[in-house]
């Protein structure tokens, strides 16, 4: 079986090499050439632990092209892997629009399967399905095959998933999915296309959900005098919670979680539904990142404006800021008059991109603190922990301290010197 990637994303890209990496030849397309130079050249076009090695490894299944003709010949199956939005309250599709015509413009598609990866409103897939049989006939198969995997992770999630969900509608799609699945060994769910749709919604909403919960307990804990860290042990070791997705800051950010419930809540609303609980999930999400600056002010009040910020990400191990919570933290202190100094790992390049006004970016850590009166860590990268916080606080001006991802141990925060806060 040969295998077509329509967008080379961190999605598009990972299944891609992963699908190599198994042994079957895969060819890529993406509307950016940009990317597709790079990708021919060896390279990867964006930050993931491993994708870079294994795409060198594997280059002898993969083929990158700019001729979206070509990416549809050469295959059976037919990945779709281009990003959706959700902005200006309303669900986008225009790129999947567009994908879906570039499709229906090819002259034949007999015994292919095209395979929906981009997370597609309920309902979608039979509306594709529908519009692909009537132009080419029952000879062409349709499915949705939702992803879960996290950025930082993405490879090792593709290849060790907790499950497979594949959306179909007839047995010969089902048996085409098994053999194509086959070397990896996971649960696969095979449901019909609307059940995998919500699937996918249903566990981004889900694992937000699990995110403002804990945030709104921090906030309790912190009105209370309890310790949320020690609140989310003591509940995650209960296995009907689970201790993942119990981290409590300044909340969720990334592409997929936001999008994702807002489109829910925006898909229930178009039928009349008012989905209270996940509109809460909603705001208790964007109430976090002003709770979190208030929290700066008042500690700050008197000082000097001047602040360094570790980690811009939306969590650590990245170097993708869409929707970040820390853009968001560093926008609104910028506006309440602040000067930044920014450092982060991966990050600066497209934060660069993204932030006007009072910010300075560092490519060293140290060098972003000096003179600081505050350090606000907003993103979790592991390896802020082993930086030297007695070089750190000596280099600031004064000693505020504020992380908003709890990433660091407060007692050993405080014993360097530093005035510690967290959430919760
Ligand atoms: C993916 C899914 O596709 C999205 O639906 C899901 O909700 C999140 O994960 P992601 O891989 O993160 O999106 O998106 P991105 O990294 O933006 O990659 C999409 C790629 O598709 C881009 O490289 C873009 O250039 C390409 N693209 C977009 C096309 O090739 N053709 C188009 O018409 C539009
Ligand atoms: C998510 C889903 O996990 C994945 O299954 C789906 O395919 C795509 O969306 P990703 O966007 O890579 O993956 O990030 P994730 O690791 O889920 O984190 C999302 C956000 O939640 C980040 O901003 C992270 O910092 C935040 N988070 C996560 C918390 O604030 N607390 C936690 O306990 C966990």
């Amino acid at each position: 079986m040969e295998i077509s990637v329509i967008g080379a994303g961190y999605v598009g890209l990972t299944i891609a090499v992963g699908f190599a990496s198994l042994g079957y030849k895969v060819t890529v397309y993406d509307k950016d050439e940009g990317k597709i130079n790079f990708l021919i050249n060896g390279v990867a076009p964006l930050q993931e632990p491993g994708l870079g090695d294994l795409l060198k490894k594997v280059n002898n299944n993969l083929e990158f092209t700019h001729n979206f003709d070509d990416t549809i010949s050469s295959s059976q199956i037919l990945f779709i892997a281009v990003n959706t939005d959700f902005k200006n309250g309303k669900v986008r599709l225009s790129n999947f629009n567009r994908t879906i015509k570039q499709i229906l413009r090819q002259k034949n598609l007999e015994d292919k399967t095209v395979v929906i990866k981009s997370t597609v409103p309920i309902g979608t897939t039979e509306n594709v399905e529908k519009t692909l049989k009537g132009k080419f006939g029952n000879k062409v198969r349709v499915a949705f095959n939702p992803e879960f995997l996290r950025e930082g992770h993405a490879l090792q999630d593709f290849l060790n998933p907790d499950r497979i969900v594949l959306g179909v509608n007839d047995k010969v799609t089902k048996e085409i999915l098994l053999q194509l699945y086959e070397a990896i060994n996971a649960p696969k769910l095979f449901v019909d296309f609307k059940t995998a749709e919500m699937i996918k919604y249903a566990s981004n909403a889900f694992l937000a959900t699990k995110i403002s919960f804990i945030n709104e307990i921090a906030n309790l804990c912190e009105i209370f005098g309890a310790d949320i860290r020690k609140v989310s042990d003591g509940i995650g070791l209960d296995k009907r919670i689970g201790k993942d997705f119990l981290n409590a800051g300044i909340g969720f950010g990334g592409s997929c979680l936001p999008k994702d419930l807002k489109t829910l809540i925006y898909l229930a609303k178009q039928k009349k539904y008012e989905a209270k609980l996940l509109d809460s999930v909603r705001l208790v999400n964007e109430e976090q990142i002003s709770r979190f600056v208030k929290k700066i002010e008042k500690a700050l009040r008197g000082k000097p404006k001047k602040i360094a910020v570790w980690g811009v990400s939306f969590k650590g191990g990245t170097d993708d800021i869409r929707d970040s919570p820390a853009i968001k933290v560093i926008k609104q202190l910028i506006k309440k008059g602040y000067e930044i100094s920014l450092y982060d790992p991966k990050a600066l390049q497209n934060a660069k991109k993204e932030l006007r006004g009072n910010v300075s970016y560092f490519d060293n850590y140290l060098e972003a603190v000096s003179e600081k009166s505050a350090l606000l860590v907003l993103s979790d990268w592991r390896e802020f922990l082993s930086f030297d916080l007695d070089e750190t606080r000596r280099r600031m001006k004064d000693y505020y301290f504020f992380d908003g991802r709890n990433l660091f141990n407060p007692e050993e925060v405080k014993s360097k010197g530093f005035l510690y806060f967290c959430t919760g």
